[in-house]
């Protein structure tokens, strides 16, 4: 199935879209399993479900969420930690349990185990109903670089220079950012049934427009969606630009 494509005009428009259909797959099956991401674009979509928690009554209370991604050496209470960012910017805002929250270990004794384990929680858990999904400018999903396997599983992984370079508007230096992460795979994404991928403003055009139109190649590691059965990409107008097709 190639990649749809839905145009929001703004990223408040997109994250309106992103959350309805959320919610819908909460309201159809309220003890779903979500993926989610980290990142500027998907907060939007927190906020609007969080409002739906708190006005429209979506209750999150038998849900179970599992992340993409979390740097390697990063506890849970740093501030810049994956965990820390879901914590603050949904899960303490909705009714959701946190013991079923699921984000990969920054830190612990062996966090190459941990990989293993968590493939074993997604599978336990009945896999992923929908799994929302962030770009990177460079076409990474979760931090799946350019050069990842298709059929990849959580692991270990080193963070391209472009990447660092992109995440450290949220550190102090380039030098604090992390080198290594802990990724779901392309294979373990691949696995959830549903896929939306958010993209909001001009530099992720050319990384939507590889994912939609270019090859099937691991150099754009969002390409990879594109023989899913059931992948959105919600993006906004700036990032929908270079695309060719119809809008
Ligand atoms: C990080 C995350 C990705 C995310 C990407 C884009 O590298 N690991 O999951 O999609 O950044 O982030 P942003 O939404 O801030 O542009």
């Amino acid at each position: 199935m190639p990649i749809k494509v839905v145009v929001a005009k703004d990223a408040k428009e997109m994250s309106k879209k992103a959350a309805a259909v959320i919610a819908e797959v909460v309201r159809k099956r309220p003890h779903c399993v979500l993926g989610f991401a980290t990142g500027s674009t998907p907060e939007g979509t927190y906020a609007e479900l969080a409002r739906m928690n708190k006005e429209e009554g979506l209750s999150f209370a038998r849900v179970t969420t599992f992340n993409l991604d979390e740097y390697l050496g990063l506890d849970g209470d740093h501030d810049q930690s994956y965990r820390y960012f879901m914590n603050k910017n949904l899960f303490e805002k909705i009714d959701i349990r946190l013991w079923n929250t699921f984000v990969p270990l920054g830190v612990a004794a062996d966090p190459g185990v941990g990989c293993i384990a968590y493939e074993q929680y997604i599978k336990a858990a009945g896999g992923v109903d929908l799994w929302l999904l962030g770009i990177g400018n460079n076409g990474h999903i979760a931090f799946n670089e350019p050069g990842s396997a298709p059929d990849s599983r959580t692991r270990i992984v080193a963070l391209d220079k472009s990447t660092i370079e992109a995440n450290s508007r949220f550190f102090k230096s380039a030098d604090e950012v992390p080198r290594y992460a802990l990724s779901a795979g392309i294979g373990t994404i691949k696995e959830a049934r549903k896929i939306v991928l958010l993209a909001s403003g001009p530099k992720k055009a050319n990384a939507v427009k590889a994912a939609v139109e270019g090859p099937v190649t691991i150099e754009c590691p969002a390409s990879l969606l594109q023989d899913h059965p059931d992948t959105t990409f919600i993006v906004d107008a700036e990032a929908a630009s270079k695309l060719s097709g119809e809008k």
